[in-house]
């Protein structure tokens, strides 16, 4: 879910409008907004923010003081009544809330003996009336009351408060989802992420955990559960606000996708010097010595960041000599895993904010292991919890599905482990300096690959109907596959599966017939005639080859109805070339069935729930 909060001399309604709208990509089925105007006035809608500023047509709009909310259900389905904000009972209170509430059912059933009845579905609604309950039979005041109740409370939250009575104070608190308070002139701005105040201030302060603020337009008091006040730091940003905005494509996605040659660079840019024969990356040199010595490194991830750490573990395994396991964090955190002391945990997260990936770093680094954070969205929480780590430097990352992110995941991850396999003496110089120039060159020729996008706009359109399709790779490429099946999953709906290409023969391959295009990424590399036989075998079955394939390989070429090329590249670094043109499908066929590839139905960009 998005949040969004502001409080001063201006008219609150659009800059929540706008806030919300940039925060759309955290969640879209619902919104609302609750505003201050001589009493709280509430108006939420299901359906996308547009839907709920046409419903507040000719409504009373004026206020200075508002907090807005964009919702990705959790407890009740998306509709108005279970939309935030909530109001409590007396109807004084206001509250929008982004997390779960895990013993909501209790609570729920000790406010339904005191003759509760609720509006909604929703744990929020539940935690709300709580808080009403214990302000009202305490006679504290409501900031007390928060206290009080959310050390009851067992789950993750941001929650937003206004109060009838105190028309120009937010009351705001957070426990593991994230919430940054912009610091302007007479003013706060209150966001999940920096992008609703990027315009107007570039201060902020990212609040922690078992915190809780009181905001009014010229004051800003933080305090911990305790009651203690805290001093806020305030930091700069140094995002610009055209790093947020489409800048003249048809969505955020296709800019990322596009936007992949600068990130890349931005990435390696002061780190990776290939005359001198250098890395320079100073989280990681710090722990040189812990990560050379490890018996063992675990990728912790989830989504798409789960891929780059499914690729990095072929890098790793190869050039470092460590045993490497790639773990789903919603499975890690669960199930007691054995973490031995010296063990290195990767965490690999776009948003810094997973909460399965931040819970489970949480766990690991209670029981000893070192935590580095490959990070993009710098200042996040996993960032912050992380021991050292390495920002990706792809910039904000808008559309839902992720694609730049990933190419600077992968991008951080090979120089880490071509520094720490250089450290080590697991590769030797020549071949440390071959992979330095061919990680240099990964920009220029990922720019390359996508002045092909007409061609593989073309191919999107041709197959943009089937109802099912597999994605094979080995390898290197083999996560690859699993990647582009996913983006393809996430914005055309279709079914897709990424598969090991010989894996494929104990079972997907009673899938095939002519209707089923399969994608072999059929890059080369040492495993190239191996998949080359996997074509031939899913030709001679009838199915639809298309694959992505080495400029030049008129073999692969002649056994495929469409290709897609990249150009010739080390298979240490294919898969940051190989993963592009399957972006660029993906996002094709999204577009030629008419969807939303921004905002995909059902998914968040950013999920901080469990
Ligand atoms: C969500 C997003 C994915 C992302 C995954 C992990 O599912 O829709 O695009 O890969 O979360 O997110 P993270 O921010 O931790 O990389």
């Amino acid at each position: 879910c998005g949040i969004v909060g502001y409080t001063g001399p201006r008219e609150a309604y659009p800059v929540i409008i706008k806030g919300l709208k940039r925060l759309e990509y955290r969640g879209y089925d619902s919104s609302g907004v609750a505003l201050q105007n001589g009493g709280l006035n509430v108006y939420k809608k299901k359906g996308k923010v547009a839907e709920l500023e046409e419903s507040v047509v000719g409504k009373n709009l004026h206020a200075h003081v508002g907090i807005g909310h964009t919702r990705w259900a959790t407890h009740g389905e998306p509709n108005d009544r279970n939309a935030h904000p909530h109001q409590s009972a007396s109807g004084k209170l206001a509250m929008i809330h982004n997390g779960i509430i895990e013993n909501y059912a209790q609570l729920k059933g000790e406010l339904v003996k005191k003759g509760y009845t609720f509006k909604s579905d929703t744990d929020t609604e539940v935690l709300l009336n709580f808080i009403e309950e214990i302000k009202i039979n305490n006679d504290c005041s409501l900031e007390e009351a928060i206290r009080i109740a959310l050390k009851r409370v067992v789950g993750a939250y941001v929650i937003l408060l206004l109060d009838e009575d105190n028309p120009d104070t937010i009351i705001a608190a957070r426990k593991g989802s994230p919430l940054v308070i912009g610091v302007g002139k007479g003013e706060h701005f209150l966001g999940s992420d920096a992008s609703p105040m990027l315009e107007y201030t570039k201060e902020v302060v990212y609040v922690n955990d078992y915190e809780l603020a009181i905001i009014k337009p010229d004051e800003l008091i933080l305090k911990n559960l305790g009651n203690e006040k805290l001093t806020p730091y305030v930091q700069k940003l140094d995002i610009e606000l055209a790093a947020i905005e489409k800048g003249g494509y048809d969505h955020f996605m296709l800019k990322e996708i596009f936007e992949q040659p600068q990130t890349i660079y931005d990435c390696l840019r002061g780190r990776l010097d290939a005359v001198a024969g250098t890395i320079t990356m100073s989280g990681v040199q710090q722990y040189a010595e812990q990560i050379m010595q490890a018996n063992r490194i675990i990728m912790v991830a989830c989504g798409t960041s789960w891929h780059s750490g499914l690729v990095a573990e072929y890098i790793f395994e190869e050039l470092c000599r460590i045993n490497v396991e790639v773990e789903y964090a919603s499975e890690f955190r669960y199930r007691n895993p054995v973490i031995n002391k010296g063990d290195i945990i990767i965490a690999i997260s776009q948003s810094g904010e997973t909460a399965d990936t931040l819970v489970a770093i949480e766990t690991a680094k209670e029981k000893g292991a070192i935590i580095l954070g490959v990070v993009n969205v710098v200042g996040s929480s996993i960032a912050r919890i992380s021991h050292a780590g390495a920002y990706t430097h792809a910039g904000p990352e808008i559309g839902v599905a992720s694609t730049k992110a990933f190419t600077g995941q992968l991008a951080v991850l090979t120089m880490i482990a071509l520094k720490v396999g250089y450290m080590k003496g697991t590769i030797n110089e020549a071949r440390y300096r071959q992979l330095l120039n061919e990680l240099n060159e990964v920009p220029e020729k990922v720019a390359w690959v996508l002045n092909h996008h007409e061609h593989i706009k073309k191919i999107a359109e041709k197959y943009k109907d089937a109802r099912d399709f597999l994605y094979l790779g080995r390898g290197y490429n083999f996560a690859v596959a699993l990647e582009g099946a996913l983006k393809l999953k996430e914005i055309s709906y279709i079914h897709a599966e990424g598969y090991p290409a010989a894996e494929m023969k104990h079972g997907p391959i009673a899938l095939v017939d002519e209707n089923l295009p399969v994608v072999f990424i059929a890059t080369r590399d040492a495993y190239h005639e191996k998949i080359v036989s996997n074509m031939q075998e899913i030709k001679a079955r009838k199915g639809q080859v298309i694959s992505v394939i080495t400029e030049g390989d008129e073999h692969s070429a002649s056994l495929s109805q469409d290709v897609m090329v990249i150009p010739e590249a080390d298979e240490i670094v294919a898969p940051l070339l190989s993963v592009v043109p399957l972006q660029l499908l993906a996002y094709y066929i999204g577009v030629a069935k008419g969807l939303d590839v921004d905002k995909p139905r059902n998914l968040a960009k950013s999920v901080t729930v469990e």
